[in-house]
């Protein structure tokens, strides 16, 4: 099925009802939803299981963040399985082995590698020994996590442009960390516009609350959406 727009909804949230309310008000205009460790841990597969049930059409983006080793990482990937997610994520920072056993456990799911968290800062990556330079680490990251049998990459915007470049067109760059204009920009700090991001080389922008805590999230998407057209 052709994606209705490039936005993935964030569904930040463990109530069963909000998020079924939530996917029912804006399908006209999205038809990928994430679902996080809120809801997951919450109501585990059969809390997943009851949306899709419910909401046929849709994809689900399962945003895990799995990292451990290879083979815990090979287990939590069959457990979930069943539920075919579009896009499944893993830490690219737990490395080629780490990665390729959730590629070999899911193999019509493009398992999606978390390069650098936006929340880090140049300090706090230089504290931790890493490189400063978020872009430089998420570069080398992507590139891993790639060769592992990744197929899309979550990374900030402002790294977007460096790493479609550096990575290619084949890779899928999607993007949280984005806000329409004039909303409130909440605890994301670097942010770009829906608009921007996808102009810099995203392919999907992943939102949340600019949809899911407006008065109208229907309108709201709606209008993020005609952004992107
Ligand atoms: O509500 P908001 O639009 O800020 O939601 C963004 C979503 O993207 C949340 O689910 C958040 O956990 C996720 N995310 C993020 N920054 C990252 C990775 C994921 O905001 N670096």
């Amino acid at each position: 099925m052709k994606d209705k727009s490039p936005i993935i909804l964030a569904l930040d949230t463990p109530d069963v009802s909000s998020v079924m309310a939530i996917i029912e008000s804006t399908l006209d205009s999205i038809s990928i939803y994430k679902i996080g460790l809120e809801f997951f841990l919450a109501h585990g597969k059969p809390g997943v299981k009851s949306i899709q049930d419910r909401f046929a059409d849709i994809d689900i983006f399962l945003d895990l963040k799995l990292h451990d080793i290879p083979n815990t990482v090979a287990g939590a990937s069959a457990s979930i399985a069943e539920l075919q997610p579009r896009f499944l994520t893993v830490h690219a920072s737990g490395g080629n082995e780490m990665v390729r056993a959730a590629v070999l456990q899911l193999p019509s799911t493009s398992v999606t590698a978390v390069t650098v968290l936006t929340s880090l800062n140049e300090q706090e990556l230089g504290h931790l020994g890493l490189p400063r330079d978020p872009a430089e680490l998420a570069i080398s990251l992507g590139r891993r996590a790639i060769e592992a049998g990744s197929t899309s990459i979550v990374c900030s915007p402002l790294e977007a442009a460096t790493l479609r470049r550096a990575l290619g067109e084949s890779v899928t760059i999607i993007t949280p960390g984005v806000r329409p204009e004039n909303s409130a920009k909440e605890d994301q700090n670097r942010v770009m516009t829906p608009h921007e991001a996808i102009a810099q080389g995203a392919n999907y922008d992943v939102i949340g609350r600019p949809i899911t805590h407006a008065p109208d999230p229907k309108e709201a998407a709606k209008k993020i959406r005609n952004s992107l057209l």
